[in-house]
């Protein structure tokens, strides 16, 4: 396994190995890297000849009072799980190769990106279509894999292939969950012991709103109102948002079609942001 932190370096061999025809399978990633991190790349090695795993903790997608400095940064553990999981290069560029000074083009999808994460966290998404643009013009990946776990990110990415006609296929890999249900996030380190059992009633509310929706209930109020009432059972849990989506655009839900629609939360677990969504 290789890994280039050069982008000059890193696009000149993507180009070469595509013209010995190689499918190149890229995994976006801000490192810290965790089992759900693992799977995609695990889901990229079945389907691709070279896997290139990206580790890029990228500044435009953090708000000014976000938590950019503090994320965290494990490049060696993560390069010995890249390793042992078949990737063959991890791409690391540096901050200010990727933005050098006077960097001024950026890039926004401008439906799927208005609504949840995207009203309480402005030019976030606008961060992340900046940066994986940038990721596929130096990778030149012919497909890459995101993970459900950030539904609207992958939704927004999926739109912004379609309406660039970026020469990409995006694939969706489902959301991986620690033995209680709570999805795994590298922020999850944060949590203290108490808020870590406090983020399992996370998972626990929005298999409770499934649960109605098994049931037979098809307002979207009702179940919402449920899965809000569960996550308020913790006193350390402040609701961002609660909301029922289509899976696809995003629209609001009016009336739930079993299969087509997603409970989607985002909530503090004291000055820990975590999201997580379930299909219903
Ligand atoms: P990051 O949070 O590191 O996540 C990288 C990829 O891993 C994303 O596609 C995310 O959805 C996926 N992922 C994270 N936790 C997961 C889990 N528990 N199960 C399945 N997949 C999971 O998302 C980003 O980085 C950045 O926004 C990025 C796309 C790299 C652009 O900077």
């Amino acid at each position: 396994m290789q890994i280039i932190p050069s982008i000059t370096e890193m696009q000149a061999l993507a180009i070469s190995l595509r013209t010995q025809g190689k499918l190149i399978g890229l995994v976006p990633t801000m490192g810290a890297l965790h089992e759900g991190h693992l799977r995609l790349i695990d889901t990229a090695r079945q389907r691709a000849d070279v896997v290139i795993v990206s580790i890029f903790v990228n500044p435009t997608q953090f708000g000014p009072n976000e938590d950019f400095a503090k994320y965290p940064r494990a490049l060696e553990a993560d390069a010995a799980a890249c390793e042992k999981r078949g990737a063959d290069i991890i791409f690391a560029p540096k901050k200010d190769d990727i933005y050098p000074p006077g960097y001024s083009t950026y890039v926004t999808e401008e439906r799927i990106s208005k609504g949840l994460c995207g009203i309480s966290r402005p030019g976030h998404f606008r961060g992340v279509c900046t940066v994986v643009n940038l990721l596929f013009n130096i990778t030149r990946p012919d497909l890459a894999i995101f993970g459900q776990k950030d539904a609207q990110q992958a939704a927004i990415i999926k739109k912004m292939a379609a309406d660039l006609w970026l020469p990409v296929q995006i694939v969706v890999a489902p959301t991986v969950r620690e033995a209680d249900g709570l999805a795994m996030s590298s922020r999850n380190q944060y949590l203290s012991e108490e808020q870590r059992q406090d983020a399992a009633r996370i998972y626990r509310a929005l298999r409770e709103g499934k649960r109605l929706v098994d049931e037979g209930i098809r307002s979207p109020d009702r179940v919402l109102a449920e899965v809000t009432h569960v996550l308020s059972q913790s006193r350390r849990i402040r609701v961002i948002y609660v909301t029922m989506v289509d899976r696809d655009s995003f629209a609001p839900t009016r009336e739930i079609v079993p299969g087509k629609c997603l409970i989607a939360v985002a909530v503090w677990v004291n000055d820990v942001r975590l999201i997580d969504n379930l299909e219903v």
